[in-house]
């Protein structure tokens, strides 16, 4: 005996077989992302992760960094606000590297929140001395004024939050991951925040998160501006 397949059966089996390659492709991408993440915290640890600094536009790392975001946000429906004015004045960063860090912190926004939830973008220049080292203090009980004008960036999420002893062991702990059941659902390996931190050490500038949980989550960045370039007078 023979039998035909509908069409309805063959649409299904088309999906189907659709679904698939696509899973197999994001785990794939996924697998690439954790060998690429393996190598950058090797590298890391033996002092050899390089930047290669050169004037560039922070609104640019932002607008490059979202581009492959935004169908993933969508599928959480997740709102991003960017609050990144195009008129700032250059950074002196490696722009992959800036975009890897910008990259971790909305992943984490992205997977430690609930669905329909807000993440925020803001960057702002700051002269030395401005309010946000009051927070800055408060959270590493030191006192540290700065003689140049720095881009101060937030990415902030209205998530789960992080508890005051998760706070002491981010970027304290190597591979370090929450116990917290929400966060531990969520893939991860514990080596994004280690990167990204070596990665503002080797632009120079500062990375520090402030958090309440069940609230929500901000990290904080502080990158040099390039030097203002000089006026030829002849
Ligand atoms: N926005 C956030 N909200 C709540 N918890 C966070 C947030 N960002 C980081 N964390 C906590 O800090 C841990 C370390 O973050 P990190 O980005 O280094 O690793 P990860 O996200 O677990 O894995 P990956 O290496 O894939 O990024 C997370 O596992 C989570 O527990
Ligand atoms: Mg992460």
């Amino acid at each position: 005996m023979c039998f035909r397949r509908e069409p309805a059966d063959r649409r299904f089996t088309q999906i189907f077989l659709l679904q698939h390659v696509q899973h197999q492709i994001s785990r794939a991408a996924d697998d690439i992302h954790i060998i690429d993440d393996l190598r950058d915290a090797a590298k890391a640890e033996a002092g050899q992760l390089k930047v290669d600094l050169e004037p560039i536009s922070f609104r640019n790392v932002v607008v490059e960094t979202m581009r492959p975001f935004h169908r993933q946000l969508e599928d959480k429906l997740q709102e991003i606000i960017i609050n990144v004015p195009e008129n700032l004045p250059l950074v002196l960063g490696d722009q992959t590297r800036l975009i890897q860090v910008v990259t971790n912190l909305v992943s984490n926004a992205h997977k430690y929140s609930p669905p329909e939830s807000t993440i925020t973008i803001t960057a702002k220049v700051i002269q030395s001395d401005d309010e946000i080292l009051t927070e800055r203090n408060k959270n590493r009980k030191q006192k540290v004024k700065y003689s140049s004008p720095y881009l101060y960036c937030t990415v902030s999420d209205t998530g789960i939050g992080m508890s005051e002893d998760d706070l002491r062991k981010l970027f304290r702990e190597r591979y370090f991951r929450s116990d917290d059941q929400r966060a531990k659902e969520q893939p991860g390996t514990g080596l994004g925040m280690m990167i990204t931190q070596t990665i503002m050490q080797l632009h120079h500038g500062e990375i520090w998160v402030s958090s309440q949980l069940d609230v929500g989550t901000t990290f904080h960045l502080l990158i040099p501006l390039a030097p203002e370039r000089e006026l030829a007078s002849d």
